[in-house]
């Protein structure tokens, strides 16, 4: 029975699939995903080539802020479309948003003509446009501009759920749009790479940058508007290109004929392209120079990419046509027999090649020629795109990126899809783990905290006032937000941007969730990547801990601590914003993910970034911050691996003065990583976070959890685990495997010292955040020289080099030596330790 339902299940699965696939292949016209057409200023539809504007009225959902004047033409006749007869006037920084469905290209269209408008001349206006990090106008102005309006169309890469295109006017001036499109493109029509006529020979990652379309030409066929294009594209006749207008004669065919083949689809250029061409003009002049050009005026500080459409309907048999292509003067395509290729006549094919112009005077050419080895000397042409490539910069204009434009803008340029795959993996393992082991309370909470209403809070020390303020206006029903001196607590985002920001919250956006919350990745409206912790409403803890997070992290700046940008706490909700870490949490690098294991140099580097974080956590500030969570989902990395230190809302002021030694405190942690003194005492030190760090140091060799109770009993807890072998001396016996054979020994036994005597039964043998950092810096120095000499000498493995140390000054706080690791010794093992405590055999201590 179960059986039978099984097969018929699957066979309803395959039946779905396989109509899907059908219906997917058959469907030959492309719609895109977002299709955005605006015609700014207006007040109802305008109907341009084809397609209906709609108005950017304040009902639509894409205007973020700042209205400007819409402005109407008043007479039709000496506008030169109807997409031109209104506008929008910014005196302010303006940004339309537009929410993104599907990631990917998308088309980016802008209209400009300056209307006569009584209030400012727009043929003077500055203008500016900026979008997803790049620069697409800069301080154009039609005072200086031939024509009489302005076109321009870009294909740029959204990786977020949002696409901002911000209008900047200059200083005092205004800047204005009167038409805007974002639309998808379909991912196969623009490729990652393309051939270079330069070395290297292949142009690479083509995606990360965003193309303007500068020439779009159908060779010998009359001009194509976007109704005749299923992408929206102008396609124009070449006429006014052709270097020697009699080297040239067209031919054409009726469009229907053309037989398209995969990859060539009617998206990749419309029958219409191909089924049009130039060939030479006397095809059999034997003239090993003779070719057919085309000049097309570029910025010479730009790069190009150049694609060739090519569809043989003059042959009249097989490989009668082979020709040379040429960019500037360069081989583009030697003997380019289109027959052999596709294997047929009046089949579409294209060439994309990336090039600069030819000389400084910004001319870049194309010319095809007969090969002086084929029988029939002719060469043709059917199609041919230009596009300009977006420099370093990120601009399209000139050198100053979006951060000379705009002064407080900070990119942390568009991450590369591994990071989005990499943050996805983060957040479901993350899930899983919070789920299976999460932060555990075992002092009963406060009372006070136990508050249902978000009561607003204070950090200033002025409590009452702004206590009183936002009662008020939570009373009032209207937003409760806190006005906190913004310098120094991070931003205080409004609602809306946060929605904004995360596309309301997408769950395809979802990077991990917490005890605390979910955390979503958010994109603000200046471009910058962000991560938006949101706390759960219902969370009890959730209140403290927020607080607690807001109020240390603004204290605290340092880069190996997760820097907090702002936060929200608007209609009850507890939104705390950070800077995005591409590369998530250290665990999710070690175990259980497909991604590639860390070496142990790049381990070392991590533990030194994090000890420093933590360093400057117990020794930074005024008064001593006690981290009271570190564990391995923590210790975030950012796209170069560099670690740094998040989630204080379990911290806790250290001692205030010197005769005090401890805090007394609820025990609050992380199963696994919790040190057995505090456990017991629940007296808080800043060794209980040296000891914290001790298991990550284990963990993190040792590539498995610190905790994993389906191992054998002796083995569950890493600490008890790894202290017994480090003991041995044995260490490498436990090592991560994918590490044995790679590391130094030498740097191996420091380390291991050094954890050992974190992971010490008593907080005063633990060694200071500041020692264990020094002694990982030697572990680190070890391992380069030794690898350094591993190059020279080939049984250095089995000797001690002898360096001269130099001690390290990574760290700029002056650290007390006397008590922690006797260094360059090889110290007796502490065997009092030997009871170390197992949280989970032994969970008492209230
Ligand atoms: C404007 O165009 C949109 C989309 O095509 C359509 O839904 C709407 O009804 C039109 N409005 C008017 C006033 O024609
Ligand atoms: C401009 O032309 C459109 C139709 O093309 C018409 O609806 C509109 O009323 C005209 N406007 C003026 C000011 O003549
Ligand atoms: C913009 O261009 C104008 C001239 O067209 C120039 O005077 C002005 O300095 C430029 N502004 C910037 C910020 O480059
Ligand atoms: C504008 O057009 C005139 C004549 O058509 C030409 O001489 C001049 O160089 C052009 N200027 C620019 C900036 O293109
Ligand atoms: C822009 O305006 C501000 C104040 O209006 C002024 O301080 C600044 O110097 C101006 N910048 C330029 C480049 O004109
Ligand atoms: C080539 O095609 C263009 C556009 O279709 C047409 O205007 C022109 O007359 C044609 N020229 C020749 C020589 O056929
Ligand atoms: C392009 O589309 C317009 C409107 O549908 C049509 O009038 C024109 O003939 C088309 N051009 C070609 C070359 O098909
Ligand atoms: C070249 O031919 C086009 C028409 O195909 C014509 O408009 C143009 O004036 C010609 N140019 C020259 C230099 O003969
Ligand atoms: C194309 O022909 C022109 C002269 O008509 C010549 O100067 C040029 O070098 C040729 N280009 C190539 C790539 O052969
Ligand atoms: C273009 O020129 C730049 C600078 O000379 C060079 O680095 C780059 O490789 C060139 N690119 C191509 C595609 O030729």
């Amino acid at each position: 029975m179960v059986k039978m339902k099984l097969v018929k299940c699957v066979q309803l699965v395959l039946a779905i699939v396989f109509i899907g696939f059908i219906v997917h292949g058959s469907n030959a016209a492309f719609s895109p995903v977002d299709n955005y057409l605006i015609a700014c200023g207006s007040s109802q539809n305008v109907t341009f080539q084809g397609r209906t504007f709609v108005p950017d009225s304040k009902k639509s959902s894409f205007l973020l802020k700042s209205w400007g004047d819409a402005i109407v033409s008043s007479s039709n006749s000496s506008v030169p479309s109807p997409i031109y007869q209104s506008l929008r006037v910014f005196s302010t920084p303006a940004s339309y948003k537009f929410g993104i469905k599907r990631k990917g290209r998308h088309w980016v269209r802008l209209h400009f003509y300056p209307l006569p408008d009584p209030g400012h001349n727009l043929k003077s206006a500055s203008i500016t446009v900026v979008a997803e990090a790049f620069v697409l106008l800069n301080n154009f102005t039609f005072k200086n501009y031939n024509g009489s309006y302005l076109f321009k169309e870009y294909a740029i890469n959204v990786n977020s759920n949002c696409l901002i295109i911000k209008f900047i006017p200059s200083n005092n001036s205004v800047t204005f749009v009167n038409g805007i499109e974002v639309i998808s493109i379909p991912d196969e029509l623009l490729p990652d790479q393309a051939q270079a006529l330069s070395s290297p020979p292949l142009f690479k990652r083509l995606s990360d940058l965003a193309l303007e379309t500068v020439y779009r030409l159908n060779m010998g066929g009359p001009l194509l508007t976007p109704q005749n294009d299923s992408l929206g594209r102008t396609w124009e006749n070449d006429g006014k290109y052709l270097h020697i207008n009699s080297s040239a004669v067209n031919a054409s065919v009726n469009p229907e004929t053309v037989k398209y083949h995969v990859p060539v689809t009617p998206e990749t250029a419309p029958n219409w392209v191909y089924a049009t061409l130039e060939s030479m003009g006397d095809p059999n002049v034997v003239n090993w120079n003779f070719n057919m050009t085309w000049v097309f005026p570029v910025d010479p500080k730009f790069m190009y990419f150049v694609r060739m459409h090519f569809c043989d309907i003059v042959s009249r048999a097989p490989n009668s046509l082979v020709f040379n292509v040429y960019i500037n003067s360069d081989m583009a395509y030697p003997s380019l027999d289109l027959y052999a290729i596709i294997g047929g006549l009046g089949i579409p094919f294209y060439r994309d090649f990336v090039s600069n112009s030819s000389t400084e005077s910004g001319i870049l050419t194309v010319s095809v020629g007969p090969d002086t080895m084929a029988d029939n000397s002719n060469a043709i042409m059917n199609g041919l795109e230009i596009m300009k490539i977006s420099n370093d910069a990120r601009s399209f204009d000139g050198l100053s990126s979006i951060h000379g434009l705009l002064p407080k803008y900070h990119s942390h340029s568009s991450k590369s899809k591994v990071g989005i795959i990499i943050g996805l993996a983060v957040g479901i393992l993350a899930a899983v783990l919070v789920g299976l082991c999460s932060c555990c309370i075992f002092a009963p909470r406060s009372k006070a905290t136990q508050n249902h209403l978000w009561l607003p809070f204070a950090l200033n020390g002025n409590s009452q006032t702004m206590t009183k303020v936002s009662t008020t206006s939570q009373k009032s029903g209207t937003a409760s937000c806190i006005s906190l001196d913004s310098s120094n607590h991070g931003r205080l985002f409004m609602f809306q941007e946060i929605m904004d920001a995360t596309n309301e919250f997408d769950e395809n956006l979802l990077l991990g969730v917490g005890g605390f919350g979910r955390v979503y990745k958010g994109t603000l409206e200046d471009g910058t990547i962000v991560a938006v912790k949101r706390g759960n409403p219902r969370s009890e803890q959730g209140l403290a801990e927020f607080r607690t997070e807001i109020e240390m992290l603004s204290k605290l700046r340092h880069r190996h601590l997760v820097s907090l940008i702002g936060y929200c706490d608007e209609r009850s909700e507890m939104i705390l914003v950070y800077e995005y870490m591409a590369n998530g949490p250290l665990r999710s690098h070690l175990y259980g993910t497909d991604l590639p294991s860390l070496s142990w140099k790049q381990r070392l580097e991590i533990f030194i970034g994090a000890a420093k974080g933590l360093h400057y956590l117990h020794t930074g500030a005024a008064q001593s911050i006690i981290h009271r969570d570190v564990k391995t989902t923590n210790i975030l990395l950012d796209e170069n691996f560099e670690a740094k230190v998040a989630d204080f809302g379990l911290s806790k002021a250290g001692p205030s003065s010197l005769d005090q030694t401890h805090v007394s405190t609820a025990v609050k942690g992380s199963f696994g990583y919790l040190d057995p003194e505090y456990f017991r005492r629940q007296q808080l030190t800043e060794k209980s976070d040296v000891y914290s760090f001790g298991v990550v140091l284990m963990e993190v060799l040792c590539g498995r959890p610190a905790l994993n109770p389906v191992l054998p009993r002796e083995q569950v807890n890493i600490a008890d685990w790894a202290m017994s072998w480090q003991k041995k001396g044995m260490l490498d016996q436990i090592m991560d495997p994918t590490l044995v054979g790679k590391l130094n020994p030498v740097s191996l036994r420091k380390f291991g010292e050094t954890a050992e005597k974190c992971l010490a039964e008593h907080g005063v043998d633990r060694p200071t955040m500041g020692d264990v950092l020094w002694n990982l810096e030697y572990a680190l120095q070890l391992e380069e020289t030794s690898s350094a000499l591993a190059e020279t000498e080939d049984n250095s493995t089995n000797h001690i080099p002898a360096i001269p140390f130099t001690p390290p000054e990574a760290f700029d706080h002056s650290v007390n030596m006397t008590n922690g690791v006797n260094l360059g010794t090889d110290d007796a093992v502490d065997n009092t330790t030997s009871t170390v405590f197992s949280q989970l055999v032994n969970p008492r201590g209230r």
